[in-house]
């Protein structure tokens, strides 16, 4: 029998996520699951500062974010911070980030993946992005059910209210990416 699989809840958020930033006007929305990304522990020998990628897994994830003129971040709470996977991700680029206004959409418990949030929030700041704004959800109010998330009228309205901040962000920074 195979196990389980242990994502249960991160990829089903993101996609109503996706479905909703898909409506807003002026943004080309791509969803990108960082367990198909499959980055290794960071493993690049110079600063990412530098841009001087040696491996494949680097380059290709450079890419993805260079592309982006914005980022929302769906992101669980694990022991009071974020999960690993994310700040390894983050680390493994500079550059690409920079000037790129940031959402997060946070999950957990009865903080709502809040303290994730939090957690992320100062090291997206290092890298010179701008904060439009975050969204909590409680899993046990507001469950993935049969891997599918639905979200409810306050959650649609709080996505919505991010994206358009987003939106109105996203054009200010644009100019001054280098
Ligand atoms: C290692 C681990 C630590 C967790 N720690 C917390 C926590 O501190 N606070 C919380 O609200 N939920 C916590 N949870 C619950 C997760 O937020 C919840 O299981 C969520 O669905 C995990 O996201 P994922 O299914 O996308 O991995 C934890 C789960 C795991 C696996």
């Amino acid at each position: 029998m195979a196990a389980p699989d242990p994502a249960v809840s991160g990829e089903p958020i993101a996609q109503w996520f996706y479905e909703l930033a898909r409506e807003q006007d002026g943004f080309e929305v791509e969803l990108v699951d960082l367990a198909k990304v499959n980055l290794p522990l960071f493993n690049e020998p110079q600063n990412p500062i530098r841009q001087q990628y040696v491996h494949e897994h680097t380059k290709r994830w450079a890419q993805i974010v260079a592309r982006a003129d914005a980022l929302v971040f769906v992101i669980p709470e694990y022991n009071h911070s974020m999960n690993a996977a994310m700040k390894n991700a983050i680390d493994y680029l500079h550059i690409e980030w920079r000037y790129k206004p940031f959402g997060l959409v946070c999950y957990g418990g009865g903080a709502k993946g809040l303290r994730a949030a939090q957690a992320l929030k100062p090291s997206l700041v290092a890298l010179k992005m701008p904060f439009a704004g975050e969204l909590g959800i409680g899993l046990s109010t507001s469950p993935v059910v049969d891997g599918v998330f639905k979200g409810d009228e306050q959650l649609d309205t709080s996505a919505k209210a991010l994206l358009d901040e987003l939106a109105r962000l996203t054009p200010l920074f644009q100019s001054r990416r280098t």
